[in-house]
């Protein structure tokens, strides 16, 4: 399998006046052409963040303080992380990897019609297309979306419900092609039809357009539908990644098991489990596994040692200094 993205050690600090946030702390991970990616993990545990740093649009407060972000295209390799802001908004964003951000239906200007956000979002990434192209390109992925694009691009935000903004919104990202898609928890906040009805969507459009994707989701059974695989974030690391079916089925670090453990499902009457205690600070971090101050299982080690990924089986590696014996 070819890989379009890797990213190397990344670490990502954001300045606070409490000291910093180390919010992702080394992430190596790789993305393989055409397969999803979901990403999960508890609020605050650095999907977001991660994802913004991919393209370079951290907050002022946040810094890259090292790694690298690899892109590769027809043989090509891009170094995104050493490109200047102008290099990117030229070659990379929205053109190679877009994004759908996290909660962006809220974040249409009540006053401008959808044919003038398109317009704008254009024009934003410094985007040379003419009116005409632009319009028969918008009209052809609202379609593929499902919607009826005359009626959506006059419309005004108040005027679609948030399951239309948030097709809206992937149709907008898709606007020039590009090969990465990036999905910042893209069905939350939507009632279960209108999430289903999405997750179709995607998983046309990912055909299509031979997209690979990058899912961030809290929601597990979304990850499970749309992904080949799964990584679980915690306190700004990767602590496991593996296929769905080894993850979900063969979870290895006892984090992921409790997440697993804890969705709830309507056909098996099981004991509800929930994680106990809450993740750490991520200013003043606990010593050794950043998980051990609420794992059941912990031995002195983890409270002394990180561990890093160790191998599994395939392509599924965990890093849990126990998850031989659990
Ligand atoms: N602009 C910022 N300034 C300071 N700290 C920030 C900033 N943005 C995020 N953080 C902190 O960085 C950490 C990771 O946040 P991030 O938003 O990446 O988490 P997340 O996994 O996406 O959470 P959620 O599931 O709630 O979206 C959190 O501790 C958060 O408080
Ligand atoms: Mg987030």
């Amino acid at each position: 399998m070819r890989t379009v993205l890797t990213v190397e050690n990344l670490k990502v600090e954001y300045s606070t006046k409490r000291g910093k946030v180390k919010a992702v702390r080394d992430v190596s991970v790789e993305l393989f052409e055409g397969e999803t990616l979901a990403v999960m993990g508890e609020s605050g545990s650095g999907k977001t963040t991660f994802a913004l740093a991919i393209l370079k649009l951290l907050p002022l407060s946040g810094k890259i303080s090292s790694g690298r972000i690899l892109y590769r295209k027809n043989g090509n390799e891009y170094d995104v992380s050493s490109m200047s802001e102008k290099e990117i908004k030229e070659k990379i964003r929205w053109k190679e990897i877009a994004m759908v951000f996290q909660a962006a239906q809220n974040s249409f200007n009540p006053l401008m019609k959808i044919w003038d956000h398109i317009k704008d979002t254009v024009k934003d990434h410094n985007i040379r297309m003419d009116k005409n192209t632009l319009l028969s390109k918008s009209e052809e992925l609202l379609k593929l979306l499902q919607l009826e694009p005359k009626r959506v691009l006059n419309a005004y935000p108040h005027e679609l419900s948030g399951g239309m903004k948030q097709r809206t919104l992937i149709a907008l990202s898709l606007i020039l092609d590009p090969s990465i898609l990036i999905l910042d928890e893209p069905t939350t906040a939507l009632d279960i039809l209108t999430q289903r009805n999405i997750l179709e969507l995607l998983k046309n459009i990912k055909k299509k357009m031979n997209l690979s994707m990058i899912l961030i989701s809290h929601d597990l059974a979304i990850a499970a539908e749309l992904a080949d695989r799964v990584a679980t974030f915690y306190a700004g690391v990767l602590i496991e990644i593996g296929s769905v079916f080894d993850v979900f089925y063969n979870p290895k670090h006892p984090y992921t098991k409790g997440l697993i453990n804890s969705v709830p499902t309507v056909s098996r009457d099981k004991q509800l489990y929930s994680i106990p205690g809450s993740p750490p600070d991520l200013v003043f971090l606990p010593s050794g596994c950043k998980f051990h101050p609420r794992c059941e299982y912990k031995v002195d080690r983890c409270e002394n040692e990180e561990p890093r990924l160790e191998y599994v089986e395939s392509d599924h590696y965990v890093a849990c200094w126990r998850w031989r014996e659990l």
